[in-house]
């Protein structure tokens, strides 16, 4: 067991955005959660990464309690996540992104920019990862320039930078076309091979991407553990096809301009203002993973 949660339940103020949610991970696992908007993902995932103390319940990471850790001593004990924005700084390159990166998991942020061009050390670890996820050519590019496939991608990559042994992913192919969301699975699976990852956990809307990568899926509604099982054992749980599954499948982003009427009612297409604010794809509500 590499990672564990045990009974889980976190509370914002009054609202209860987890209920009692315990989940393992074990070596070698590529694990996804699902859910719909508002299910308690994104808070798991910063529970799991010791950015949120549970209100109770525990977090063991490689046998260690990590509650409420907080990022930097967690890179160290060897677990990296991504945000479900993208939080790359816009001016600095590919390069200087991922030499950022790297500073931080080498303990030298107090003089991050003053020490990132001139450390060879920073500069060889940060070139590596950028060919590793095949961004080597654009290294010189500023991150604003980028495609958005290619920010999610170095947003993965800055993860990578840390070198850790197990990552945690929030949305990490939301607001990309479908191609490209393909793309960086491909060079995510492939990246996580080349240096020996120990596990992945993402937080996915895609069901292509859930149901094409996952040794284990586990579906989130209200803050509870719906089903934790399998993908051919998820695809027949009725329960949570009608939950999480069968909506989103037939609102997938193919063709939002497409002349057939969508077959749900507008009403249910319509974003909330929480999406409406995360928002940072050109995609209509309806044509992007979400919440
Ligand atoms: N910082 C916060 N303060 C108060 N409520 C929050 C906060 N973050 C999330 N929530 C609420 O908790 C619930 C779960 O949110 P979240 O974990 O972001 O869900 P998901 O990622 O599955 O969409 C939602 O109802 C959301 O509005
Ligand atoms: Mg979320």
């Amino acid at each position: 067991m590499i990672l564990e949660a045990r009974d889980v339940t976190k509370f914002y103020g009054g609202f209860r955005a987890l209920a009692g949610v315990s989940l393992s991970v074990k070596d070698g696992e590529f694990v996804s959660i699902i859910g719909p908007n508002g299910a308690g993902k994104s808070t798991l995932i910063n529970v799991l990464t010791g950015a949120l103390r549970p209100s109770a319940g525990t977090v063991r990471f490689k046998d260690r309690d990590i509650a409420g850790i907080g990022p930097v001593a967690l890179a160290r004990l060897g677990m990296a996540r991504s945000f479900q924005l993208v939080h790359i700084f816009p001016d600095l390159t590919v390069l200087e992104t991922l030499q950022a990166a790297v500073v931080s998991r080498l303990g030298r942020g107090t003089r991050l920019f003053a020490s990132l061009s001139g450390d060879r050390e920073v500069q060889a670890a940060a070139l590596e990862v950028a060919e590793l996820f095949g961004l080597a050519d654009k290294r010189h590019a500023p991150a604003r320039q980028l495609p958005q496939g290619d920010k999610k991608l170095l947003d993965v990559a800055s993860a990578f930078a840390l070198r850790p042994e197990i990552i945690l992913l929030d949305e990490p192919t939301s607001g990309v076309s479908t191609a490209d969301k393909t793309a960086i699975m491909e060079i995510l699976v492939a990246a996580s091979k080349r240096v020996g990852l120990r596990a992945i956990i993402q937080v996915e809307h895609d069901m292509d991407i859930v149901f094409g990568y996952s040794d284990r899926i586990i579906a989130l509604h209200q803050g509870k553990v719906l089903a934790d099982a399998t993908p051919a054992a998820i695809r027949a749980d009725a329960q949570v096809v009608d939950t999480v599954i069968g909506r989103k499948r037939t609102t997938a982003p193919h063709a939002p301009e497409a002349p057939h009427p969508s077959p749900l009612p507008k009403g249910e297409r319509e974003s909330d203002p929480k999406e409406e604010r995360e928002s940072d794809s050109p995609l209509p509500p309806w044509g992007r993973g979400s919440g």
